[in-house]
């Protein structure tokens, strides 16, 4: 959570058609916000260029989810989540995100590109548990085992329904 910024339960909802784009260097500093974006984050463009792309965290997103999807983006791949952000005023909105890695021409990567649109109102009913477990998991392990004991709830999931990350998330 962002110091001075607290939680409020005002939602903002995504329009059908909105997508919200934005694009970071390498290290998560945000280098591009589309106008949607900076609608539903609720800064200025002034204020989220040169920010470090956690600005919109939100306490209730597991710190494994993060760990997951830059494993997955520093290794090259895509990535797929339900994400609940946090705009300045403290309201929250929910996004169902890709973020791909950007290459240079000899493959390396340079940044990475974030577009989210409207998530599934049925998915975030099943995804917020899980979420809400995640984070439990990761409170009540000492710090040096948060990220492996909430990653560990994921994982026990994907082992019950026989679904790998991917799988399971476009099943929700
Ligand atoms: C392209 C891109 C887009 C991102 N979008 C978000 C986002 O919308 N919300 C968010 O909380 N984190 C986003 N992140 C992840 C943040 O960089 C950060 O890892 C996360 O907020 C966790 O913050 P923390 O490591 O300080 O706990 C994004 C990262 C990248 C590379």
């Amino acid at each position: 959570m962002k110091p001075g910024i607290t939680p409020t339960n005002v939602e903002r909802q995504m329009r059908e058609n909105d997508f919200i784009v934005s694009k970071t260097d390498t290290k998560g500093i945000i280098t591009y916000g589309n106008p949607i974006f900076i609608e539903f984050s609720g800064y200025t463009e002034a204020e989220l260029i040169g920010a470090p792309h956690n600005i919109i965290r939100h306490p209730d997103m597991p710190r494994s989810a993060f760990k997951l999807a830059w494993d997955t983006i520093q290794s090259g791949n895509e990535f797929f989540a339900y994400v609940k952000n946090m705009s300045k005023d403290g309201g929250f909105y929910w996004v169902f995100t890709h973020i791909s890695p950007d290459l240079d021409n000899s493959g390396r990567i340079v940044g990475y590109t974030s577009v989210r649109r409207c998530p599934k109102r049925s998915a975030l009913e099943k995804i917020e548990p899980v979420y809400r477990q995640m984070v439990q998991a990761e409170k009540a392990a000492d710090a040096r085992n948060a990220i492996t004991a909430g990653t560990q709830v994921l994982v026990d999931i994907m082992n019950q329904t026989g679904m790998g990350y991917e799988q399971l998330i476009f099943s929700l």
